[in-house]
């Protein structure tokens, strides 16, 4: 009874007192899990997210310039064999760890499960975690070690993430698989009421792949690698089929040049490709979200007629351990997307989303590369490490990606 006037008082003070409007109908298990949902919120946080949202954008005093990067084909022989040494001295010692961030809810896939456990490719059966693996277990055998791979994951998908994982027997892995489940945020409906869904349970989303390190030093992950030696982490998206997690002149060059982070990029297709953009922010690298871009900038050319804006971002992020632990408890700031969520609203009536209507918050893993003062870009080639399954159909879809993956199979297989 106290807990609940403590609630009560809680929600009060905040303008959420609707969160309780069907407790006394809800069975014991139902009212216990829905106030210690409601103890998980920060409303401090909630009202802030919301106050931003609803003000106007002020333009930021940013100072965006174009990057330099390195690029892996023109490098000379020697020069690539020196960065190579190094980053394998590394693999081999087991200093390196892997995590794949597999919270998304890939709806744009319309994928009723895991985004990892989509069969891209129905000839063999072969679902995008077993292309993964097929990658991670070639990396152990090639240097003789078994690396350890996170899987993160979010609250909505981990049981079936790992289920899936467990059906497979872990795809043969000889490594440690160790998952662990990101933070969620509330969403709000557009006058800043915290959303109830059917079971009038609270409606949680993912916190986006930026709160990563924060549900890795959350959840122990961090101790963890640090009571296992490891000094690097490589920390890649899940939906990319090409992707190489392990790649010794990638970690060498990083270690050369004593960046904490390094990224690689790849030569962006068109000014169109729905892709964030590498660049200089205020001096710091940063990374300029598709949705974010201005036309202007998308489209800006040099004498060559390249893409000044031309170094995609491609959700390829290495991380040495100091630098994880120095910023895994950092705010990054949020970012707003308008989304439909179907919802019971404060009087009881189920809400039918036809239209956004829902405000969700996430943190982007990339506003980290601001916080250091040194990092790496690798332009890599496309053909070699991207394809991406983001839609049904048509651009970076399961058969766009089938098509570059046998590609590159049959080139290097
Ligand atoms: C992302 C990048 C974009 C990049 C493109 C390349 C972001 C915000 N944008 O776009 O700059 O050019 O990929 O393919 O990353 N994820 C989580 N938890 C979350 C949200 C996402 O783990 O809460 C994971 C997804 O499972 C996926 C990846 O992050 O592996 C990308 O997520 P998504 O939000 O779909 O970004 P894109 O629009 O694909």
């Amino acid at each position: 009874m106290e807990r609940l006037e403590r609630i009560r008082k809680l929600l009060k003070a905040h303008g959420q007192e609707h969160l309780l409007m069907k407790y006394d109908e809800l069975d014991q298990e139902a009212q216990v899990r829905l106030l210690d949902a409601i103890e998980s919120i920060d409303f401090d946080l909630m009202d802030k997210l919301f106050q931003k949202s609803t003000e106007p954008v002020i333009e930021e005093q940013l100072i965006i310039g174009p990057i330099g990067h390195l690029d892996k084909e023109k490098m000379l022989k020697f020069e690539c064999k020196m960065y190579e040494e190094y980053g394998e001295a590394i693999i081999r010692k087991g200093k390196l760890a892997v995590v794949t961030m597999a919270g998304g809810q890939g709806t744009r896939l319309g994928f009723n499960g895991p985004k990892g456990a989509f069969v891209f490719d129905p000839e063999s059966g072969k679902s995008i975690f077993e292309a993964l693996t097929d990658t991670m277990k070639d990396a152990c055998k090639r240097y003789d070690v078994d690396i350890p791979w996170y899987i993160m994951t979010s609250k909505e998908n981990n049981e079936a993430t790992k289920d899936f994982f467990e059906q497979h027997h872990y795809f043969g892995y000889p490594g440690k698989i160790q998952f662990f489940i990101q933070g969620e945020l509330p969403m709000l409906s557009l006058d800043g009421k915290i959303l109830l869904d059917k079971d009038y349970q609270i409606k949680f989303a993912a916190n986006g792949h930026g709160g990563t390190l924060l549900s890795m030093e959350k959840s122990g992950v961090i101790k963890d690698m640090k009571a296992n030696g490891i000094g690097w982490v490589s920390i890649n998206g899940v939906d990319n089929v090409l992707v190489q997690p392990v790649d010794p002149l990638f970690i060498g060059l990083a270690v050369k040049r004593r960046s904490k982070g390094a990224i690689k990029s790849i030569a962006k297709a068109s000014p169109e490709e729905r892709v964030g953009v590498i660049c200089r922010k205020n001096g710091r690298v940063g990374v300029v979200e598709y949705t974010e871009i201005s036309n202007q900038m998308a489209n800006l050319r040099d004498k060559n007629g390249n893409l000044v804006y031309g170094d995609a971002y491609a959700l390829f992020n290495l991380f040495s351990i100091e630098g994880l632990d120095m910023i895994s408890n950092v705010p990054l700031p949020y970012h707003v997307a308008v989304k439909k969520a179907d919802y019971i609203d404060e009087n009881g009536n189920f809400i039918k989303a036809s239209k956004p209507n829902a405000k969700k918050f996430e943190q982007f893993i990339f506003d980290i590369f601001e916080l250091f003062s040194e990092v790496c870009v690798l332009r890599v080639r496309r053909e070699d490490e991207f394809a991406p399954i983001k839609n049904a159909t048509g651009e970076d879809s399961p058969e766009t990606a089938l098509e570059l993956y046998r590609k590159y199979m049959s080139k290097n297989k």
